[in-house]
C-alpha cells in the first residue's frame, strides 16, 4: 500500500486492515441514526455521506491527517492571497472574485477588490448594452448570438454553467455557443447557423497564445472580415476578449476598450468566477452571474469557518483520501441526476485531474503515495444504461457522488419522481447489494428449477458495499450551482494539501503542446525533420507522420 510515512498514516493503515471487511449494511443495522449523524446541510446543499465505509474512528483518524500538514495554516494562506502556487510564484485567489470585499485582500501590495469591482462593473454595463441594443453589430443589428472561443478553463466553466442554468435563459438575451476544439468541425458546426451580423465572438484566453483558441479566433475573424469585404472596422463590433495579456489581444486587432481583464492569481480552471464568466452574464443576465458568485462565496465561508465534522468540502476530501490511499481505488464517478448538469463531470475532470494529477510534492520530491483519482461520469439515468453494470458487478471498485435536485425545471408530470427514484435506488443497490440466499429465494418464488437456480444465481448476485455520497439541493439555481462548484474546488484543494502537492500548476500539459509544434512544422513542410537534434521521433511516431503524409488528401 502506498501511503505517507507518518504515524498518523500508519494508524489509518492499521485501522483499514482491521476494518476493511466491514459491511455497510451492517453499519446501518447497528446504527439507525447513521444518516442523521453522517450528513451535513449548508449553503442550500444536503450532503448524505452515511453510505461510506467509515465509522467515527475512521473520521477521527482521517481528521488527524489535517494536523500533519498544518491544514488550517494552508487554508488561511490561500484565503489571504499568499503565493501558494509555489512553482509559478502566484497566489490562487479565486475566492476574492466572489468575496463581498470585507476581507480587503492584497496581492503584491495591490488591493484586489478594487480591480475586481472595475471589471465587474464593466461586465455588467456591457451586458446591459448588448441586452438593450446600445451595443450593436456593425450593420446595426441586435446581437442575438455569442460565441465563446476558448479551451480548458476558458471554456469548461462557462459552458458548464450556461448548460446547468439553461432554465434561466430569456430569449431577449443572446444565445450562447462554445467553440474549443482545434478540430475545425467544432467551429464549422457553430458557424453554420449563425447570422454573422448578429454575432459577437468572445475570445476567452488567459494567455491569448493557446494554439486551439487562437486558431479558432483567427478563423472566425477571417469569416467576419470576409463577410464585410475585409473592412477591419467591423472587429470592434463583433469581437471582445477576456485575457490577462493585453499586448496579444491588441495585436489580434481587438480594441483596448473591448478587453475584459483578469489576473495571474486566477488559475485557468478557477476562472469562471472572473470576467471569463462574461458568456454566462451575456446569455443568462448579469444577476445570474452575481448569484452564482454569492453561492460560491457562501461555500467559501462554510469551508473557512466550519469545524471538520460539519465541513462539507473537508469531509468529501477525507472520504476521497480513504478510498484513494487506503482501499487504493483508482477512480471516482460523478453522477448528476440532472440533465442540465451534463457538463459537470467534464468540468470536474479538469478541476480535479489538472490540479491533483501530480507525481512530485510542492518541494519537488517524488511521492510514494497515490495522488489525484481519475474522475469521470455522466448524467443519470443515462449512465445506468451504459456503465453501471461495471460499478455494480465488475471487479473494479468505484466510489461515486450522486447529485440531484428535488424540484424539476420542466413542466412534464411524472418525470421527476422517476428520476429521483432511480437516483436513490442506485445508491441503495450499490450499498446493499443482493446476497446469493436472496437471489435463490427469489428465483425459487418465480418457479425456477433447482438446476436453473444454481446456473443463474451467481450472475444475479450483487456484492454491494459500494460507497457513495449523495448531494441534494432543492432547486438548481445560480446560488446552489455556485455552492456546488466551490464545494468541489475546496475538496480538491484540501486533498492537494494532504498529499503535499501544488494543486495550482499544470506542467503536465506542456510536453505534448511542445511536440505538437514540431510535428505541425513537419506536416506543413510535407516531410519529417530527421536533423532535429532535440526531437528525434521513435519509429511509431515517425511511421504515423509518414503514413499521414503519404495518404492524406491535402
Ligand atoms: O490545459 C492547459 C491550460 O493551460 C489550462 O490550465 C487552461 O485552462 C487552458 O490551458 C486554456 O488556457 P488559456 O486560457 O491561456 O487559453
Amino acid at each position: 500500500m502506498k501511503t505517507v510515512d507518518k504515524p498518523e498514516w500508519s494508524k489509518l493503515r492499521k485501522h483499514w486492515e482491521e476494518n476493511k471487511d466491514l459491511l455497510l449494511r451492517d453499519l446501518f443495522r447497528q446504527d439507525p441514526d447513521r444518516h442523521a449523524r453522517y450528513s451535513i446541510d449548508a449553503c442550500g446543499l444536503h450532503l448524505d455521506y452515511s453510505k461510506n465505509l467509515i465509522q467515527d474512528e475512521t473520521l477521527d483518524l482521517l481528521e488527524d491527517l489535517l494536523d500533519v500538514v498544518d491544514f488550517e495554516r494552508c487554508r488561511e494562506a490561500m484565503f489571504s492571497g499568499a503565493k501558494i502556487n509555489n512553482t509559478e510564484e502566484r497566489a490562487a485567489l479565486h475566492i476574492a472574485l466572489r468575496s463581498n470585499g470585507e476581507d480587503d485582500l492584497e496581492v503584491e501590495g495591490e488591493k484586489v477588490q478594487a480591480l475586481i469591482d472595475v471589471e465587474k462593473r464593466k461586465m455588467k454595463l456591457f451586458c446591459e448594452k448588448v441586452e438593450n441594443g446600445t451595443f450593436l453589430g456593425f450593420t446595426g443589428k441586435k446581437i442575438r448570438n455569442i460565441v465563446n472561443i476558448g479551451i480548458g478553463g476558458s471554456d469548461l466553466g462557462p459552458y458548464m454553467v450556461t448548460e446547468a442554468l439553461k432554465h434561466y435563459y430569456d430569449p431577449k438575451r443572446p444565445r450562447a455557443f462554445y467553440v474549443s476544439n482545434v478540430d475545425g468541425t467544432n467551429l464549422q458546426d457553430v458557424m453554420e447557423n449563425l447570422n454573422l451580423e448578429e454575432t459577437l465572438f468572445v475570445i476567452a484566453s488567459k494567455s491569448f497564445t493557446t494554439q486551439e483558441t487562437m486558431t479558432n479566433a483567427n478563423a472566425a475573424k477571417g469569416d467576419v472580415l470576409e463577410h464585410y469585404n475585409g473592412n477591419p472596422e467591423v472587429i470592434a463590433s463583433h469581437f471582445v476578449a477576456i485575457s490577462t495579456n493585453d499586448t496579444e489581444v491588441v495585436n489580434f486587432g481587438i480594441a483596448s476598450e473591448n478587453i475584459f481583464r483578469f489576473w495571474d492569481w486566477v488559475g485557468g480552471r478557477y476562472s469562471l468566477w472572473s470576467s471569463i464568466g462574461l458568456s454566462i452574464s451575456l446569455n443568462l443576465g448579469y444577476q445570474v452571474f452575481e448569484d452564482l458568485l454569492a453561492g460560491a462565496h457562501s461555500m467559501d465561508q462554510h469551508f473557512l469557518k466550519q469545524p471538520v465534522r460539519q465541513n462539507m468540502p473537508i469531509i468529501m476530501a477525507l472520504l476521497g483520501i480513504w478510498y484513494n490511499n487506503f482501499y487504493e481505488w483508482e477512480t471516482h464517478a460523478i453522477l448528476p441526476y440532472a440533465q442540465h448538469l451534463h457538463k459537470f463531470p467534464g468540468f470536474l475532470q479538469q478541476l480535479d485531474m489538472e490540479s491533483n494529477g501530480k507525481r512530485v510534492t510542492s518541494k519537488g520530491d517524488e511521492v510514494s503515495w497515490h495522488t489525484g483519482p481519475i474522475v469521470w461520469g455522466e448524467a443519470g439515468t443515462n449512465g445506468q444504461h451504459a456503465f453501471f453494470q461495471l460499478i455494480h458487478q465488475g471487479t473494479k471498485r468505484i466510489s461515486s457522488d450522486f447529485i440531484a435536485c428535488l424540484n424539476p425545471q420542466h413542466p412534464y408530470e411524472g418525470h421527476h419522481k422517476k428520476l429521483l427514484a432511480n437516483c436513490f435506488a442506485q445508491s441503495e443497490a450499490l450499498m446493499n447489494g443482493r446476497t446469493i440466499a436472496k437471489v435463490e429465494r427469489e428465483l425459487q418464488e418465480e418457479g425456477y428449477s433447482p438446476s436453473e437456480i444454481s446456473r443463474l444465481a451467481p450472475h444475479k448476485v450483487f456484492e454491494g458495499n459500494r460507497p457513495s455520497n449523495t448531494i441534494l439541493m432543492k432547486n438548481l439555481t445560480p446560488k446552489t450551482l455556485g455552492s456546488l462548484t466551490a464545494l468541489y474546488e475546496h475538496k480538491v484543494f484540501t486533498q492537494g494539501i494532504i498529499w503535499g502537492i501544488n494543486s495550482f500548476d499544470q506542467f503536465g500539459v506542456e510536453l505534448g503542446k511542445k511536440l505538437a509544434k514540431n510535428i505541425l512544422a513537419e506536416l506543413e513542410a510535407g516531410q519529417i525533420n530527421y536533423s532535429h537534434r532535440d526531437f528525434v521521433h521513435d519509429t511509431s511516431t515517425s511511421g504515423l507522420i509518414q503514413f499521414c503524409l503519404d495518404n492524406s488528401d491535402e
